[in-house]
Parts: structure tokens; sequence; C-alpha cells
């Protein structure tokens, strides 16, 4: 009776194509902050490679605008653009008491994150299973009154490029999955964008790093492999935004809004432009149209928009929080750089080359040795609910951009594992065909 149950289950899951819910399938998202899309081209790096080879590879992917921290990773969790997710800094800010809080801060001011936007930690738990996440922008807080079940987030001061913690925490990563077993977990390593931004992405030092991050990745799907995972843990490895050289000293005429004829920050009420190449200002009352005509075309290699008249293409001006004008320079600029010294930067046009991370992915929903073309982060999201078989929230991504990265019945094949344990050498063969194969003779006599 049982079997004419689960046969009839098989059947209806694959005419209606969702995923069943017996043995799911879990989900790792791992992020190295500011891996550019071709950080692999100049450096060796086998374990990518490797696992290019036994799963997919992108050629890049393309990150929502504004090309920062916080707010690219929300995207990763939400599939929502910017101005649709509400995380539209790095920075908390407040206009009227014109406090700013830093990134590290940031990440601890509750009303910051949650703003309507829930993160796939919460729609996970909701629907049954179990979430957790070590270090991703995101992690310290609550949505709607709830978090993510296990959580870990960095201490202040926090070294982030030590390679021993970073194999420590990935083993407390899968640890997390085995022991408590959990469905789905986000995981943050720090570089290489620390060292782009300090020495450049073209330094020996960033491609040191890459080497570090690519022993890493060797060293998580080891330990994914130690700790029994391997079967049903898909890892999706990507960035949250890439790294441009910045030049300075003379090579290019720099921008600096003091100098700018007809601009002075007493109009304003508010700015942030102590950002790389982005800026946000607020004019004082009746003072946008002097500041906007003063700014706009005073440099050729300064974006000046009034929110308004934002490229749609950015989704980056339907927000509340976002100012009214908004400024960013060409690759090879920063705005204001007189006191920033770093040699890299990010936060420009996410059209530019030098913004595009990389993305990997490797597991029992994936095709083998496949490259594709590139696609926007906002659909890794209902790619990632798919895999865990659950509904997502209202996200601007879409499956059709990654569809052709999974292998058609997944779901199929997660039910015959549950229904038929002992039998698990057929599966393999299975794997790739169509519920025709329910009626052959290995079918039946595992059902017998
Ligand atoms: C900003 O600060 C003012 C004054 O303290 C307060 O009334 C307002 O609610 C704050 N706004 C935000 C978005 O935190
Ligand atoms: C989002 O934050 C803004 C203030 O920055 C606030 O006015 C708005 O109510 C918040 N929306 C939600 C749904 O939390
Ligand atoms: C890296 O972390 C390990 C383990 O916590 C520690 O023993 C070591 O001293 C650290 N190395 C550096 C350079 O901080
Ligand atoms: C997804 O693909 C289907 C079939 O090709 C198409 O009908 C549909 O419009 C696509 N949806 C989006 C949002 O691209």
């Amino acid at each position: 009776m049982l079997w004419i149950a689960s046969l009839w289950l098989l059947w209806a899951s694959s005419i209606l194509g969702a995923p069943v819910n017996k043995q799911r399938q879990k989900v790792l998202l791992i992020s190295f902050d500011g891996f550019r899309w071709d950080y692999d081209r100049d450096v060796d790096t086998p374990n990518l490679d490797k696992m290019a080879k036994d799963g997919v590879k992108a050629l890049y992917v393309t990150p929502p605008y504004l090309t920062i921290t916080s707010p690219t990773h929300f995207t990763l969790l939400t599939g929502r653009y910017i101005e649709n997710h509400g995380v539209i800094h790095n920075m908390w800010f407040n206009t009227t008491t014109t406090e700013k809080m830093p990134y590290y801060q940031t990440l601890f001011v509750n009303e910051w994150w949650d703003n309507g936007t829930l993160p796939i930690w919460i729609t996970a738990q909701r629907q049954g299973l179990k979430a957790g996440s070590l270090h991703f922008p995101g992690t310290a807080s609550s949505y709607q009154g709830q978090v993510a079940m296990v959580r870990e987030w960095e201490p202040p001061l926090y070294n982030y490029k030590n390679e021993t913690v970073w194999q420590e925490n990935t083993d407390k990563v899968m640890g997390w999955f085995r022991d408590q077993d959990l469905d789905f977990i986000s995981f943050y390593f720090g570089e290489p964008d620390g060292t782009g931004h300090r020495h450049g992405p073209d330094s020996p030092e960033r491609r040191e790093m890459v080497k570090q991050v690519d022993r890493t990745v060797g060293y998580i799907r080891q330990s994914a492999e130690q700790h029994g995972l391997s079967g049903h843990l898909n890892i999706i490895i990507t960035a949250d935004h890439g790294m441009s050289t910045v030049y300075r000293n003379g090579l290019v005429e720099e921008i600096t809004l003091s100098k700018i004829p007809g601009f002075s920050f007493r109009d304003l009420s508010f700015h942030l432009v102590d950002y790389g190449p982005s800026g946000m200002l607020l004019p004082k009352p009746g003072m946008l149209e002097k500041v906007y005509n003063a700014l706009k075309g005073a440099h050729p290699h300064l974006h000046v928009f009034k929110k308004e008249e934002m490229p749609e293409r950015l989704h980056f001006a339907k927000n509340d929080r976002i100012l009214p004008i908004i400024l960013f320079a060409d690759p090879g600029y920063v705005i204001n750089g007189v006191l920033q010294f770093n040699k890299g930067e990010h936060g420009f046009d996410n059209e530019d080359m030098d913004m595009k991370p990389f993305f990997r992915a490797v597991g029992p929903a994936f095709h083998k040795n496949l490259e594709v073309g590139p696609f926007e982060t906002v659909n890794i999201y209902p790619l990632m609910c798919h895999i865990l078989g659950i509904q997502p929230e209202v996200n601007d991504g879409h499956l059709n951009a990654t569809k052709h990265m999974l292998v058609t019945n997944s779901a199929l094949v997660a039910v015959g594992f549950t229904v038929c344990k002992n039998q698990i050498l057929f599966l393999g063969k299975y794997q790739h065909q169509h519920i025709v194969n329910v009626f052959s003779p290995y079918f039946l006599f595992c059902f017998r």
C-alpha cells in the first residue's frame, strides 16, 4: 500500500513539477566579499576550477546598484532590488539629527534591516525548515520579531583574514548542517574585499588572497564530505560586488566637491559623500535646484542625478530613505578622495565590468561541468527557494534566469531516496531520467 502511495507521489510531483518535502536538499550560500568575476584569471585556482568542473560556473553575475556590501548582500538574501528591500547603504543615518553610523555598528540597527522584506532564513523557518547564518550581513537583526535559529556575528575589530579561523568557521557551519539538521545557511568571508581596497585589485597581495580563498573553497568541499553532507548539500559561492583600481596623485583630475564653482556644503542639511565613488545629498529647503545645477556637468567623470531621474535600470530611487540628489563617479575616480587612501574601490555603476562578482554552484541540484552566461544576483534567491522547496516571498528575480543550471527532476530523486532508502545504489542511474523509469524493472524491484 505504502509503495502505491509513493508511486503516486512520484507521479504527482513530476506532473506538478513541485519539489516534494521528503528528503530535502540543503543549501549553503557563501559570499567572499569583493571577489571580482575575473580574479581566477591571473592566479592558479585549482579548487575553484574543480568546483566548476563538478558543477556550474557563471561567466559573471550582476549585482544591484548601489554596489556596496550590506545592500547587495541583502539582495542575495531577499531577491529584491535595493530600492525595494530598503537597506540602501552600509551606513545607517538620520537626516534630522545628522547622525551616521559606520558599517559594523549598522549591522546592529534592527530597524535599518527590518524594513518590510523578509530574508530567506525567516521564510524558510516559517515553512518548517531550519536556517542559520554565520557573519552574513543582516544576521544580527530580527525580522518581524524573528531571527535565524542558529546565528553568529563577528566581534568588533575582527580579523577577517585569518585562514585558520576560516577553516574553524567552515567546520562549525558543516556541524550545524549535520548535528542540528539545518536546511539553509548563509556564510560570509570578509575577503578579498579588504585586501582589494588596501592594495588594489591588480596587486600581488590580492592575488595571494585569492589563493587563500581557493584553498578555503577546497577545505569547504572537503569538510562537507567529511560531515557526510555531499549527497544532499548544494553549495553556492558568490560575492556582493567586485573591485576597481582608484587613480590618484595627479594621474587623474580628482573630484573635489568643495572646489566646484557654485557648490557649497552650507546649502545642504545632510550628506553622505564619505564613501568612495558614491554619494547622496539632502539640500536645505529651496536649495535643490542650486545644488543640482552646480554639480551637474561640473566634472566629466561625476554623474549627478535627481532621485526621480535616476536611470530605471539601476533600481535605486523608489525608496524614502534615498536622498534627493545621488552622485556617483566613473571607475578610477572617487568623490572627495583627499582623506581616503584605498587603492581599490567599489560602489560604481553595476554595468561596469569591475563591479561584477563571480558565481559557482555545486551539488545534487546542479548540472556538472556547465558554464553559463551572466545573470543578475536578484535571481539567486528564487533559485535557492526552489532547491529548498519553499514558496518565495515577492521578489525581483525569476527562476527563468537560472533554471538551466538545474538537473530537471532533483525533487524526484529526493523522494525516490526516501521511499527506497536501502536501494541507494541504483538511484544514480535515474538522476537525469524521466518519470517513465518508475515502471522499469529496477524501480519495481525497489518497491517490492
Ligand atoms: C531621526 O531623529 C529624529 C529626532 O530624534 C526622530 O524624530 C526621527 O524619528 C528619526 N528618524 C529616523 C528614521 O530614525
Ligand atoms: C522603513 O523605514 C522607514 C524609515 O527609514 C519608515 O518610514 C518605514 O515605515 C519603514 N517601513 C517598514 C515596512 O518597516
Ligand atoms: C589565527 O587564528 C588562530 C586560531 O584562532 C590563532 O591561533 C592564530 O594566532 C591566528 N593568527 C593570526 C595571525 O592572528
Ligand atoms: C519565463 O519563461 C517562460 C517560458 O519561456 C515565459 O513564458 C515567461 O514569460 C518567462 N518569465 C519571465 C519573468 O521571464
